[in-house]
């Protein structure tokens, strides 16, 4: 891949891990290449002016260049930037010399190599570097010098030349630290982890470059592993938004982990007391009584009622009419209130309840933040009842758990899923007005990047 002087950036790290598929699709157009070439020109600029060409005393051919190269750089004045990669201005006063002013043009042309360590984290390399001194005029203050004035531009000319691609290779080597810094894990809500590492080498298409990213979900520093073994995930060649610099895919799979993330951290268990305010009036023998009678009948004094929401199950992830549907299967348990037992809390009854919620995405900060919303109606099977013989049908309560959920479940839900989950994480990259859509098997976010320091 020939990339103009370009430190192309991308990224990650991080250790071994079990998942062999990769869930994520990083993609970076050509705009991006072009617009951190123009970002780190100016690194590069700063990198070149710390060019010292050595003492040229050790080079018995160039003799006649001694001094006078040793002299220009100490005196060497950077003045700026020409319209192409290097303009450097070099001024030099010397009482023997005059006025003497150097001024050089260069390009240059690198290979850089991306390529990926065994931790999983991508290195930049350089593996062919060419400079090319377009242009250099040296104006010395005193007529006489004209005549070694191509030798030293012979050995200007090299000198730079070398630096140059050194520069290179040190600016690499930064950008290669700061993969390598950013190997850490990213921490986020009550003790969840998440890593991205790279799972092959990038491959470059026409137009675009193709970084597949293993995404692993950690709780409590254990992995979360998916029930079933997923596929490689890949980004149709022609999925990009091409007004965009970066195009990221994200798979079913990548979903299916991230809610698992939270169900294993006990983030979609909720228990609701009975003095729940937004349930004031839900939360008794009584209410429930209005949609199942035997339990009027078997609490004839209304009483208390607490509540339970366990989910232990991993929710099903679908992608549906370019939504994000998310399948999950609480038990929910009520708890009568008995104030003078020594058992505070009477089994009443268990029920599984199946529903579907809709996963809204949104970026902010970056991080990918999720928000859920019901669709579609409640499915409900006993799992147990402790208030006598029941021949009722658990449909009847329908209406009452979708008050529960749309009052207290769901709000809860939507703030554990609040904190958001890091993104793939370019070092000094900022994603700009990113763009969530759903498609049909994937979830793309596009997005313009800003460089930061
Ligand atoms: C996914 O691709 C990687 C590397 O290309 C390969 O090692 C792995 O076996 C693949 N996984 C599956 C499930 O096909
Ligand atoms: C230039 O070199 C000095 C001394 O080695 C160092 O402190 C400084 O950060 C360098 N500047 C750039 C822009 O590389
Ligand atoms: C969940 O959050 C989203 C976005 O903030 C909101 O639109 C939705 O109504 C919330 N759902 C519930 C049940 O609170």
């Amino acid at each position: 891949m020939k990339l103009i002087c370009l430190a192309m950036l991308l990224f990650l790290w991080v250790s071994p891990i079990s998942v062999t598929s990769n869930n994520v699709v990083l993609r970076v157009e050509q705009k991006a290449f072009d617009f951190v070439s123009q970002t780190q020109r100016e690194l590069l600029q700063e990198s070149f002016s710390n060019i010292s060409i050595p003492d040229p005393k050790t080079n018995k051919e160039k003799e006649c260049g001694r001094g006078v190269v040793g002299r220009i750089i100490n005196k060497g004045n950077i003045l700026g930037v020409g319209h192409t990669l290097v303009g450097k201005v070099m001024n030099l006063n010397d009482a023997i010399f005059g006025e003497t002013e150097i001024k050089v043009r260069a390009t240059v042309l690198a290979d850089i190599e991306v390529s990926k360590t065994s931790k999983g984290v991508a290195t930049l390399a350089v593996t062919d570097c060419k400079p090319i001194i377009q242009e250099m005029d040296i104006t010395f203050g005193l007529r006489f010098l004209h005549t070694i004035l191509w030798t030293i531009q012979g050995h200007i000319r090299e000198m730079l030349g070398d630096r140059l691609c050194q520069s290179v290779s040190t600016v690499l080597e930064g950008v290669n630290e700061e993969f390598d810094d950013s190997t850490e894990k990213n921490l986020f809500g009550d003790d969840l982890g998440l890593q991205y590492s790279l799972q092959n080498r990038p491959m470059a298409f026409g137009g675009y470059m193709d970084i597949d990213l293993i995404a692993k979900y950690t709780v409590k520093d254990q992995v979360v592993e998916l029930p079933n073994k997923a596929q490689n995930f890949t980004l149709p060649p022609g999925a990009s938004n091409k007004d965009a610099m970066i195009n990221m895919g994200f798979s079913k799979a990548y979903f299916s982990s991230l809610f698992m993330a939270f169900v294993s951290s006990g983030g979609f268990n909720l228990e609701i007391p009975s003095t729940y305010e937004s349930l004031a009036n839900q939360m008794s023998t009584s209410a429930l009584g209005a949609h199942i009678p035997e339990v009027s009948s078997r609490y004839p004094q209304p009483l208390r009622v607490d509540m339970k929401i366990v989910l232990s199950q991993t929710p099903v992830v679908t992608f549906q009419s370019k939504q994000l549907i998310l399948q999950i299967s609480p038990h929910v348990e009520m708890f009568v209130v008995v104030s003078n037992s020594p058992y505070r809390n009477q089994h009443l009854l268990t029920v599984n309840v199946v529903a579907s919620l809709v996963a809204a995405l949104d970026v902010e900060e970056e991080k990918l933040k999720t928000s859920v919303s019901l669709q579609g109606d409640l499915n409900l099977v006993f799992v147990s009842v402790s208030f006598g013989k029941c021949k009722c049908n658990p449909s009847l309560l329908s209406e009452y758990i979708r008050t529960v959920f749309e009052k207290a479940y769901l709000p809860h839900i939507n703030d554990t899923l609040s904190v958001g989950v890091p993104l793939p994480k370019v070092p000094n990259i900022q994603f700009i007005e990113p763009v969530v859509k759903i498609e049909k098997n994937y979830a793309a976010i596009s997005s313009n990047v800003q460089y930061t320091e």
